[in-house]
């Protein structure tokens, strides 16, 4: 039997202007697409399953066992797509699949596709907070301990980074947001300009400039993406958000 091919892809947020080209081909040409059914639903509204595709839906929390089944798809000769939002690369798919492939020998060509990250598009719809230097942190602690979030937010803003929050806030943990926003205010002035992107690229996108001192009362959830403004960060007339390129010194 050939080895088949394993393409590991970002769909961006979620509408086709912001999906690769890349992505669309590996899109059309693949036997199976592998993913969480939210992910496989964009991904159907971006390119349509082809005849005889088949889709392989798994629960969100499964990416192990969703990166091994991709793998042994593929070393059965099929063309699997594995699918994430945004970049595969970046709190998704992709690390699970490496995971995987770390230690075992397969014959299986492996290519992984970037996407366009949530907080690039947020990034991008707000105009330039994240200019100058900046930080991603994801706030979930389903895979780290939240001392160590807690401990990266002090020392990212310490530093006066931007930061890009990523799983902001769950119904599984109401409270630590409110956590992460203290440790935050402990460095940076309640007037420091904030960006809310939800649903981005997705019907009901919103996007919004608030502040730091606003943001316990914001309207937040797993379909957010938030980046905090450095010491530097500006607004402009409520409409525009962007942190100058350069920092004094
Ligand atoms: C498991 S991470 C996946 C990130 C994804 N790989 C990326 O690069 O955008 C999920 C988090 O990404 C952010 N996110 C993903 N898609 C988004 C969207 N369309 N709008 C706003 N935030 C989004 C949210 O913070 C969400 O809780």
């Amino acid at each position: 039997l050939s080895p088949g091919r394993l393409a590991v892809v970002g769909l961006g947020p979620g509408d086709a202007g912001t999906c690769t080209p890349d992505v669309v081909t590996e899109l059309t040409a693949a036997t199976d697409r592998v993913g969480y059914g939210r992910y496989l639903d964009l991904a159907a509204g971006i390119v349509p399953l082809a005849d005889g595709a088949v889709e392989h839906r798994t629960d969100n929390r499964e990416e192990a066992d969703r990166a091994a089944h991709a793998i042994q798809l593929a070393a059965e000769g099929r063309h699997v797509v594995v699918i994430s939002s945004g970049d595969p690369g970046i709190f998704a798919i992709a690390a699970a699949v490496m995971e995987q492939l770390d230690g075992t020998s397969t014959d299986v060509e492996v290519v992984v596709h970037p996407g366009v990250s949530a907080a690039q598009v947020a990034a991008a719809r707000a105009g330039a907070p994240l200019g100058h230097d900046f930080c991603v942190i994801s706030l979930s602690d389903n895979l780290k301990p939240w001392s160590i979030i807690e401990r990266r937010l002090d020392a990212a803003a310490g530093a006066d980074f931007v930061l890009a929050l990523y799983n902001p806030k769950s119904k599984a943990r109401p409270d630590q947001f409110a956590r992460a926003v203290d440790v935050l205010l402990q460095h940076r002035d309640s007037s420091t300009p904030v960006v809310l992107g939800r649903s981005l690229g997705r019907p009901g996108e919103v996007v919004e400039h608030v502040t730091l001192g606003q943001l316990t009362e914001a309207e937040i959830d797993m379909a957010t993406v938030v980046l905090v403004g450095s010491s530097q960060t500006r607004t402009i007339a409520g409409r525009w958000t962007y942190t100058p390129r350069s920092h004094p010194g």
